[in-house]
């Protein structure tokens, strides 16, 4: 088949390899023509493990191709893949200017009918509103053509998308339309090999399933925390709780483990679109609301922590902090909760040393100049280097280097011998019998 991806983003980028992988003609198209020049090198404008070999094969064996032309891509095309971004607006909910320009180009360029897929995380309603705008343009070029709208949400962790997307645990496709729905049905058929996993239903149904699934995510995340807090204050080791309540098949293990927060592009983006979606039809959503707020508090994890030990002044403390991205495998660090922890330390006066495997970029990047400029921020090369005499170590991002952590390396390296574990990585027993003090998120102290 042949198929257009509108938006190269990360969606849009790992959706067209991995059709294109499946042996699909694919037009990836984007405005930006220094991105669309870089794909052509094989420059890729995001990490995410096997993605690179996956786009240069299959653009070098010419199944993958990468334009800032709709037209050209348009020809004899009838599947259109809409995966351009919808930040949130300043209310919190998505901001769809992106998606109804897309809407409208095709609109305008349009010939024959055509499946316009939503891939795009968009609100409940987006696809009438897409199908208006594409409409308007029909109508202004007094064309009478059909084509249908579909949403098909996207359900890949950063990091694992590529397995995500090769074998999903289901596929959601939204839509009305017979010939829709025959058409997605053939797309996806090699995804669907060994048995069935495409659900399909109603088109806003579609669309929030994918918020309801973030959601419910998000708040296993925010419960678990909540129970960490609690067992912090009555002398519990939330440690023995996550693990006697995820052997019920009931409730799982995953999900439920306590940390700093949650981050990322699609948790607590989607948690307020939904909180705000739901205000717009004049209902107060309190579960979501309160897992929005508990993940905010427990961003401050680290703060209060080391605001405990060490008092409210900071300055003359130097904190070593592993790890920057908001969760391993990724140099992503929307949302993450390093940022607010490094926000924290500087207004606190400290000086911090930092370091993360793959997002000292992104970091040099969107962190303020002013931190780095003042000297009390450095990023550096490795993560022991990063404890050179410091007063406590740090553990933000749980990548498998820190995992197992060379204690003799940090005794001879830290100036104080002391962990803030905002993972629960390490076994406290086995640090602290190392002579390393040890806080954990809702472990005993
Ligand atoms: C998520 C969803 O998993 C995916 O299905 C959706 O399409 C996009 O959003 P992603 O944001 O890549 O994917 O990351 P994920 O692995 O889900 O982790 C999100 C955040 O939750 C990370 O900051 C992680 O550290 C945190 N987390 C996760 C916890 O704090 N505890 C947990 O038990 C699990």
């Amino acid at each position: 088949m042949k198929l257009t991806i509108i938006g190269t983003g990360y969606v849009g980028l790992v959706s067209g390899a991995c059709f294109a992988e499946m042996g699909n003609q694919v037009y990836c198209v984007d405005i930006d023509q220094e991105k669309i020049e870089g794909l052509k090198e094989g420059r890729l404008p995001i990490y995410e493990p096997g993605l690179d070999a996956l786009v240069a094969n299959n653009h070098a064996e010419g199944r993958l191709h990468f334009t800032s032309n709709l037209q050209e891509a348009m020809e004899e095309c009838q599947l259109y893949f809409i995966a351009v971004g919808t930040p949130p607006g300043e209310d919190g909910s998505a901001d769809l200017q992106y998606v109804l320009a897309v809407a409208k180009e095709i609109g305008s360029l349009l010939t024959d009918y055509a499946v316009i897929v939503n891939k795009s995380t968009v609100p409940v309603g987006t696809a009438d509103t897409v199908r208006e705008a594409l409409q308007q343009e029909l109508d202004n070029r007094g064309l009478d053509l059909t084509f249908d709208v579909v949403s098909n949400p996207e359900f890949l962790k950063e990091g694992a998308a590529i397995d995500d997307f090769m074998k999903p645990d289901r596929i959601v496709v939204g839509t009305n339309s017979p010939r829709a729905r025959e058409m997605m049905h053939q797309l996806y058929a090699p995804f669907n090999r060994n048995h069935e996993r495409t659900i399909y239903m109603g088109v806003r149904d579609a669309e929030m399933t994918k918020y309801a699934a973030n959601s419910m995510l998000a708040t296993k995340i925010s419960f678990i925390n909540e129970m960490a807090n609690l067992c912090e204050l009555m002398g519990v080791d939330v440690e023995s709780v996550r693990r006697g309540i995820g052997s019920d098949s009931r409730i799982g293990f995953s999900f439920i483990y306590p940390g700093c927060g949650y981050g990322g592009s699609c948790f607590p983006k989607d948690v307020q679109a939904l909180i705000r979606m739901a205000q717009q039809v004049g209902f107060e959503p309190q579960v979501l609301q309160s897992v929005e707020n508990r993940n905010q508090f427990q961003k401050g994890w680290f703060g209060r922590q080391i605001r405990r030990h060490f008092g409210d002044d900071l300055s003359g403390l130097t904190f070593g902090v592993w790890g920057l991205a908001f969760k391993p495998g990724t140099d992503d660090m929307r949302e993450a909760s390093a940022k607010v922890l490094l926000a924290d330390l500087m207004a606190a006066g400290a000086n911090v040393l930092a370091y993360d495997p793959v997002a000292m970029e992104t970091a040099a990047r969107e962190l303020p100049a002013e931190w780095f400029a003042s000297g009390r921020l450095r990023l550096v090369d490795n993560q022991y280097q990063a404890l050179e005499g410091v007063d406590a170590m740090l553990l933000v991002t749980e990548w498998k280097p820190f995992r197992i952590p060379d204690l003799d390396a940090m005794r001879r390296t830290m100036k104080q011998r002391l962990i803030f574990d905002g993972r629960n990585q390490y076994d406290p027993a086995l640090i602290r019998s190392a002579g390393f003090g040890y806080v954990g998120v809702g472990r005993l102290v």
